[in-house]
């Protein structure tokens, strides 16, 4: 047993959900995942395996340490089962109104020492941090997708986040292997603020015709340096959820550069929504979505 290993809640098993909880179990802590049903919970933990089993056949890690994690991690849907959590990692649907039901829940269950970070991509974590008594304790956690494997997490603070509670994220975050940025609560932190019009000129330049899907993302890789290109990471985010995170910031800062371009509706309309779809602006082998 690792001298600090935490018990780690993941409310929610999906995209995000899963990368933390392969996140957590991997830096050494006790990783419990929490679904609303047991389909939910399963498709998660499979995921997690699967990500985690491929590391191992890749040489990324040996097949004990893929095996320590594995047992490191557990799903539940029950709530009370994280009684004992250190930290919660909430990482359930962007609606404000679920994410404060699901803290004012919490602060009767786990204990008050227990840290609260919220995943959110667009909301406040002051708004998210109200439905607990204890908003001091709640923090901002940001993490890139896929989870499991981007270095980076940003770290907002909430109106009432006491210093204690960020000091102690920064560290849980740390002995989580990522590399961490503290950033303001305002819309799309630091990253989206820049990355969601970027993907968005590049769809306005695909519908305008100056290149292809594959040439684009050529250029983008070839001379920015990028590790994919714009097309390739929208389809492993998904069209739904660029759009979900494009409309939530162009509600909010009111710039036009934040608005989807019209290509989005049409590519949803038609199912195309990506890898986890099997198309999206490029077609794929396999549905699985999970980590590379
Ligand atoms: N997908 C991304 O690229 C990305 C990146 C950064 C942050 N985020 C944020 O992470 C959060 C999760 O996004 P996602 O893409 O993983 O969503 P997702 O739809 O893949 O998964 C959400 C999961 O939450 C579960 N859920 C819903 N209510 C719940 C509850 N009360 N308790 C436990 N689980 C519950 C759902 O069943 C589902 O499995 C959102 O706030 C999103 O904005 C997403």
């Amino acid at each position: 047993m690792t001298p600090n290993k935490l018990t780690v809640a993941v409310l929610g098993g999906g995209t995000m959900g899963a990368g933390i909880a392969v996140t957590a179990a991997r830096g050494g802590h006790r990783a419990i995942l929490r679904d609303i049903d047991d389909e939910a919970v399963r498709r998660g933990l499979d995921n997690a395996e699967s990500f985690l089993r491929k590391s191992a056949s890749l040489g990324k890690l040996t097949a004990e340490q893929a095996d320590a994690a594995l047992a490191d991690l557990s799903g539940t849907t029950d709530l009370s089962d994280i009684a004992a959590a250190d930290v919660v990692i909430e990482a359930v649907f962007e609606d404000l109104e679920l994410k404060k039901q699901l803290f004012a829940e919490l602060d009767d269950v786990v204990s008050r020492d227990a840290l609260f970070h919220t995943n959110t991509s667009t909301l406040s974590v002051t708004s998210i941090a109200a439905g607990s008594r204890y908003p001091e304790r709640v923090v901002g956690t940001h993490y890139c997708n896929p989870a499991q494997l981007m270095k980076l997490v940003e770290v907002a603070e909430g109106r009432h986040t006491s210093s204690e509670a960020t000091k102690r994220s920064l560290e849980f975050l740390e002995s989580v292997g990522k590399t961490t940025v503290i950033t303001k609560d305002r819309p799309g932190f630091i990253l989206n603020r820049f990355l969601i019009p970027w993907e968005n000129n590049c769809i306005r330049a695909l519908e305008a015709g100056l290149g292809t899907v594959e040439s684009i993302d050529r250029a983008v890789v070839g001379a920015l340096r990028h590790p994919m290109g714009p097309f390739q990471l929208l389809d492993v985010v998904g069209l739904d959820v660029h759009k979900a995170v494009s409309t939530r910031l162009y509600e909010q800062l009111h710039e036009p550069r934040f608005a989807p371009p019209p290509l989005v509706d049409r590519m949803i309309a038609a199912g195309d929504l990506g890898r986890k779809a099997g198309r999206g602006f490029y077609t794929y082998d396999s549905t699985k979505s999970f980590g590379a």
